[in-house]
């Protein structure tokens, strides 16, 4: 399948019905992991809203969830500038907290959130994010315990991931076809 959006065009990576799989393994572990603990879902803004509605019907076990808001993303392209848009709106001290993601690319927002997590001195701290970029995480984040899926080195859309913040409403998951540079 091969879609258009904005400037740019996309083929299918990963199908909704294997997202639902996945997530919902990863719902069952993390009740396995967290029973009797009442962990916060952090949920990072935009993009990781999908997935986290997707995997809170999975989770069973008592827990609570707010949100922050960071970017960094201009376009396809990455500022290196991370901005806080909305912060904290909870409490997390002594709490055990689950930040959840969309996709963790250089790893720069992730250190980011997780540095204004421990700031309030939670109790614990993991990641659970549906995307992982291996070969562009340039930081060692000990955190990320539960990973969707790894993918290439690529800019994806759809399930929660915008281009130009578009696409966002897609229920599988798109790659930038790759165009060769005119230089
Ligand atoms: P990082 O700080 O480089 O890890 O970038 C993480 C953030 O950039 C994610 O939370 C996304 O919002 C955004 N991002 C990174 N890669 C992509 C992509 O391929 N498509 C859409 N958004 C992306
Ligand atoms: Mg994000």
């Amino acid at each position: 399948m091969h879609i258009q959006i904005d400037d740019k065009d996309f083929n299918l990576l990963i199908e909704y019905d294997q997202i639902k799989k996945r997530t919902r393994l990863i719902g069952i572990q993390l009740n396995v992991d967290y029973d009797n603990r009442v962990p916060v879902f952090v949920g990072v803004l935009n993009g990781s809203f999908v997935f986290l509605a997707d995997l809170l019907k999975e989770v069973t076990i008592s827990s609570e969830v707010t949100f922050v808001k960071v970017s960094s993303y201009d376009g396809d392209k990455n500022t290196g500038v991370i901005k806080k848009q909305v912060g904290l709106q909870m409490d997390l001290k002594d709490r055990d907290v689950i930040i959840v993601e969309d996709i963790v690319d250089s790893g720069a927002t992730l250190r980011y959130i997780i540095d204004m997590i421990r700031e309030q001195n939670p109790a614990s701290v993991c990641v659970c994010t549906l995307l992982l970029k291996p070969k562009s995480l340039k930081e060692d984040i000990e955190e990320i315990t539960y990973v969707g899926f790894e993918i290439p080195d690529e800019f994806v859309v759809g399930y929660g991931l915008d281009y130009k913040g578009l696409g966002r409403n897609l229920k599988d998951i798109y790659r930038a076809q790759y165009v060769p540079s005119e230089t």
